[in-house]
């Protein structure tokens, strides 16, 4: 598409004569697109029927005359007062059966009717306004869908369409007691009709209840934004449509989302005000990249990058000079194809006023502009090539939903949190420049030396074997304590002790364990005595040999962590959730054994990352930190951009490109 380079607009929020300036500003930042519209329904349609495109075709025009297209957001995540006044039982129902109103954002119910019908009217208008604008390219739906829709909805129309939901997955209501232990304080159902949604209880919640809502809610979401997909494919088959999805957020399941979208776009604020500080977001950020080139294995576009100070009533950290630049290059470094700033200029009005933009409230250009600029022209030129093309990992990482709502339902140990889970076995192999996919636990593994898959908490007959068959036909797993726990319903499995069938891959059981509630507990793993937190697995050996031991309690020298050859392949189990410093030493050693390459050695808060077609590998080096830092690559590289090899400047970005046949 040859467009790498915008900023999210919001024209409707500044005077009709300040437009001309914005747009004239935005050509000499190098901005090629927009995204605009996304939360002004009302200035679209004041009224019901009364349509007013003109000043969006307005601001599209006269921006199209500095070469900037435009990327049309559906305006659905903020319905006006008039929809409401017309029917509030639009307006979503808490888990306490509180209505949550009108005044902010997201107040409204993805299952009601009545919106879906405003939707229909509305969304219709406006995709055959725009479908043979010349400037338009393409939609985003909604915004941020499952933003702020944790826990809802509970209304009466989200009841029955979850009862329909049960009643398809389930057939009959006994499938669904047995599916449910409803045995268990006397929950049986004798209809489809008696189940709710789950409002608050006395006490307790049924584990196996709670993950069918979660998948409901989630598909839920997914039949909200095909609503709308399918009418903007009808009438605007040439526009691309694309969502902006929210890293690892998890509401909805982005893979099932994805396959509406023509690509996905993420939105990121590495120092937004809810990150604790110190922060060192580098690796998680990265992190959340790789997931989202994982949702469609494709590139992906960021729709809201960050650019300045980030908050609402309160603010996080100012942006350093270059930290702005080193964080959109990490979003191109791990596949985005385009960076859209948030936002052109920061808003005066409403709840974003300390959501700092490119331009600040006085709209005069800065530092936050000229760096922004020196950005896109430098790397304009490289942008072309990039597009399409991929990071190739050895390395993948097992991401999923389901097992992330199980333990959202029971996190088994108070602080096991599945995401921050996997972010801990993430960093290990970032830190050591070793690129990383994610995948899901359906996709085929075989091309991935190795394959971590923790806590594989809820398991099927299908899951079992697809490990297997990876790990017998050479595949190295590493498989992790609370694996083999439970069926696909959330319920404990009983037919052997854990880690179930594949104990047989791992050469171990486990009769029992502990939860290291308030209490640490150590192992030791070569010669060295390591802290790990908040489980410990009792392992007996059936086959595998002891990789580390526990050095506390009373199953201490009882494994911790066990290695086993099977057929072709090896596993390694992990019996409780390691330090930082144990779980760098243990992945040293497993990427050492299947002799996985590095891309070179750098300083924590120095990125190493590629992407390569058949022809060529680029390799991004860039500096997260604002001290000089030295590093050094494993292969042989031509430095496009930056300065000097094997050195950065604080927050420097560099380039280097390497063909086929070397430099
Ligand atoms: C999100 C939204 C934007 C804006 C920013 C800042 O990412 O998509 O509309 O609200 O946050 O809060
Ligand atoms: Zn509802």
């Amino acid at each position: 598409m040859g467009i790498h380079f915008g900023v999210d607009y919001y024209p409707e929020h500044w005077p009709r004569e300040r437009w001309e300036t914005d747009a004239k500003l935005m050509q000499e930042m190098g901005v090629q697109v927009v995204r605009m519209a996304e939360f002004s329904w009302f200035k679209m349609e004041p009224k019901k029927g009364e349509f007013h495109f003109e000043w969006l075709e307005e601001a599209i025009a006269l921006l199209a005359e500095h070469g900037i297209q435009t990327v049309l957001g559906t305006p659905t995540a903020a319905p006006p007062a008039w929809i409401i006044e017309e029917n509030p039982e639009i307006q979503p129902i808490d888990t306490q059966g509180r209505v949550r109103r009108f005044g902010g954002r997201h107040h409204d119910c993805q299952s009601n009717p009545a919106y879906r019908e405003h939707i229909r009217r509305f969304v219709t208008a406006m995709t055959k306004r725009f479908a043979d604008h010349p400037a338009v390219i393409g939609w985003q739906i909604d915004n941020e869908l499952g933003n702020s829709h944790g826990d809802l909805c509970m209304c009466d129309s989200c009841k029955s369409r979850y009862q329909q939901w049960l009643e398809k997955k389930y057939g009959t209501i006994e499938e669904l007691n047995e599916a449910w232990g409803t045995a268990f304080w006397s929950q049986g159902y004798n209809s489809f009709s008696q189940i709710g949604t789950p409002l608050i209880t006395a006490v307790g919640e049924n584990p196996s209840a709670m993950l069918d809502w979660k998948c409901f809610c989630s598909d839920l979401i997914v039949d909200f934004a095909k609503w709308q997909a399918d009418i903007i494919r009808e009438n605007c088959p040439n526009h691309f449509i694309t969502h902006n999805y929210m890293c690892f957020d998890d509401k909805v399941n982005y893979y099932d989302l994805g396959e509406l979208l023509d690509f996905v776009s993420n939105d990121i604020y590495p120092a937004g005000n809810w990150q604790k500080q110190p922060h060192q977001p580098d690796a998680e950020m990265a992190a959340s990249h790789d997931v989202i080139r994982s949702y469609k294995k494709q590139p992906f576009w960021m729709m809201e990058q960050q650019s300045n100070i980030a908050g609402w009533g309160t603010m996080g950290r100012a942006v350093n000079p270059g930290q702005m630049s080193a964080w959109a290059m990490q979003s191109v470094a791990h596949g985005a194809d385009a960076v859209v700033f948030f936002r052109w200029r920061t808003c005066a009005v409403g709840t974003e006023q300390f959501w700092h933009g490119i331009l600040g409230h006085s709209g005069k250009p800065g530092r936050v502009f000229e760096e922004a600029k020196a950005l896109t022209h430098r790397f304009a030129p490289h942008m072309d090539a990039f597009e399409g093309t991929m990071p190739r990992p050895e390395v993948a990482i097992v991401h999923s939903f389901r097992q992330n709502y199980a333990f959202q339902v029971q996190p088994n140990h108070p602080d096991l949190w599945y995401v921050g889970h996997i972010h801990k076995y993430y960093k290990a192999f970032f830190d050591k420049k070793i690129p990383v996919d994610f995948v899901q636990d359906t996709d085929d593994l075989s091309k991935y030396k190795l394959v971590v898959a923790p806590l594989q908490y809820l398991m099927t007959p299908e899951l079992e074997q697809h490990y297997i068959d990876y790990v017998a036909n050479g595949g190295h797993l590493i498989l992790t304590m609370r694996t083999g726990v439970k069926d696909a319903n959330n319920i404990c499995m009983t037919d052997r002790e854990l880690p179930g069938k594949l104990g047989d891959i791992c050469g171990i059981k486990i009769p029992e364990y502990d939860c290291l509630f308030h209490k640490e507990c150590a192992v030791l793993f070569g010669k060295k005595e390591y802290k790990t937190e908040k489980w410990a697995d009792i392992i007996t050996l059936t086959g595998a040999k002891t990789l580390a031991e526990y050095t506390t309690s009373f199953y201490k020298e009882t494994p911790a962590i066990a290695e086993n050859k099977y057929e072709q392949g090896k596993v390694w189990y992990v019996g409780t959730e390691p330090s930082d410093e144990l779980m760098a030493d243990f992945v040293e050693y497993v990427v050492d054994s299947c002799d996985i390459k590095r891309l070179g050695t750098a300083p924590e808060g120095v990125e190493l990352m590629t992407r390569e077609n058949d022809g060529q590998t680029w390799l991004f080096v860039i500096n997260h930190t604002n001290e000089e830092k030295v590093y050094k690559l494993n292969d042989t590289y031509k430095l496009l951009e930056g300065e000097r090899e094997e050195y950065l400047k604080p927050y420097e970005v560099q380039l280097f490109v390497k063909n086929k046949y070397g430099r």
